[in-house]
Order: structure tokens, then C-alpha cells, then sequence
């Protein structure tokens, strides 16, 4: 299965300037028209709790699978499932309703939790022009991953698209 991370950054790593912040509030049109694409195409993505909130509704024409330590704690939205799940067990379940690739939506948890897991098969960064000075690193507390760029793209007039695979 591809398991693809996708991530928008600042130029010095970070994802978010705090967890409650929505990624539209930095982002440029041509990322957030990159991940509709994206995440249309894997017709699934897997994003941690913090970052639903941010996002508060489903997204047409995709699944959301939010993890969280407490499912049964959030009302029932359509084209929205919570789990408690592993990554392992999130990915085999989700291969067994026949996708062939999912988008790792972050934040920074389940970034991580899907790298130090060796699950992650390609990594998209949208790379923005802004420097935060806090904040939320894309991804820490695993082993180092070497990875292959396959292909960097401009995507806007101030944002660069990074494609790589996990080597
Ligand atoms: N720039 C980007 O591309 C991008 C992408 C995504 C997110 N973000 C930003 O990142 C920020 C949020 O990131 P974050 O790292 O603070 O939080 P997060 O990863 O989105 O969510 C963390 C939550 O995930 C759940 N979780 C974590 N580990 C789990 C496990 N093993 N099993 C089950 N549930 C688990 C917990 O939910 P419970 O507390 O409910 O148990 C935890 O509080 C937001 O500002 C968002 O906008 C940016």
C-alpha cells in the first residue's frame, strides 16, 4: 500500500505555529488545491485529533480516519471514522476495504508515530515562504529515514513541491 505523507512547511521545519492553528491561516491556494487533489486521489487520509479540530467537518468525496485515544467520545459525522487503532492495524483494515494508497494528513503525532513505524512509502512537502519563530516540528522521536527525490515542482509563484520515496 502507498502510504504517502503530505505536509505543508515552514522554511525551517515547522508545520504549524501552534497546535490549535489552522494550516489555511499560512498556506498558499495552490497547496491547499494540491491537497484536495492528493487526498482526492487516495480517496482516504489519516489525520491525528488536534488537526480534525482544526478542520471540523468531513471533506467531500474523501474518507477521514481521525485517530484519538477516545472514539466513542465524538459525535458521528458522515465520511468520518474515529479510531483508537495502530497504524498497523489502521492501514490493514483500511488495504482490506480495498484502498491501495492513503494520505498521513499530520500533524506532527501521527507524522511521527507512521515514521517511527517504517510505514511511510513517499513524502510530499509543500514547502512555504515563511519562517516561524515557534512552533510545531513536522516530525521527531524516530530513526533517521533516508529518502529520493523524485520530483520538485513550483506549484505557485511562492511555493515549492518536494515528491520524495522512501529509500
Ligand atoms: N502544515 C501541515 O501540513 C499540517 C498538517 C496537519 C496538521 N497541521 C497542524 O498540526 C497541528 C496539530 O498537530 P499535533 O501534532 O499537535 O496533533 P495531531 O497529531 O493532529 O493530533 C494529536 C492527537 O492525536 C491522537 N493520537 C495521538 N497518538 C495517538 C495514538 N497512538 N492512538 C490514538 N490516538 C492518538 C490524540 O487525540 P486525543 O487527544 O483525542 O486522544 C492526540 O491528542 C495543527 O496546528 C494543525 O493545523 C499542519
Amino acid at each position: 500500500m502507498k502510504v504517502e505523507l503530505i505536509a505543508a512547511m515552514s522554511l525551517n521545519g515547522k508545520i504549524a505555529a501552534s497546535s490549535d492553528q489552522s494550516s489555511l491561516e499560512w498556506t498558499s491556494k495552490e497547496d491547499t488545491k494540491f491537497f484536495v487533489e492528493k487526498t482526492k486521489e487516495c480517496r482516504v487520509m489519516i489525520m491525528g485529533r488536534k488537526t480534525f479540530d482544526t478542520i471540523g467537518r468531513a471533506l467531500k468525496d474523501r474518507l477521514i480516519v481521525v485517530m484519538t485515544c477516545d472514539p466513542e467520545k465524538h459525535a458521528l459525522i458522515e465520511g468520518v471514522e474515529y479510531t483508537c487503532e495502530t497504524p498497523h492495524q489502521i492501514l490493514k483494515d483500511l488495504e482490506s476495504r480495498g484502498y491501495a494508497s492513503v494520505a498521513i494528513a499530520g500533524g506532527a503525532g501521527v507524522y511521527s508515530m507512521f515514521l517511527k513505524e517504517k510505514l511511510v512509502t513517499d513524502v510530499f512537502l509543500s514547502i512555504e515562504p515563511i519562517l516561524f519563530g515557534n512552533g510545531i516540528s513536522l516530525a521527531e522521536s524516530f530513526e533517521d529515514v533516508k529518502l529520493k527525490l523524485v520530483e520538485s515542482k513550483q506549484l505557485g509563484e511562492q511555493t515549492v513541491l518536494l515528491h520524495y520515496e522512501v529509500v
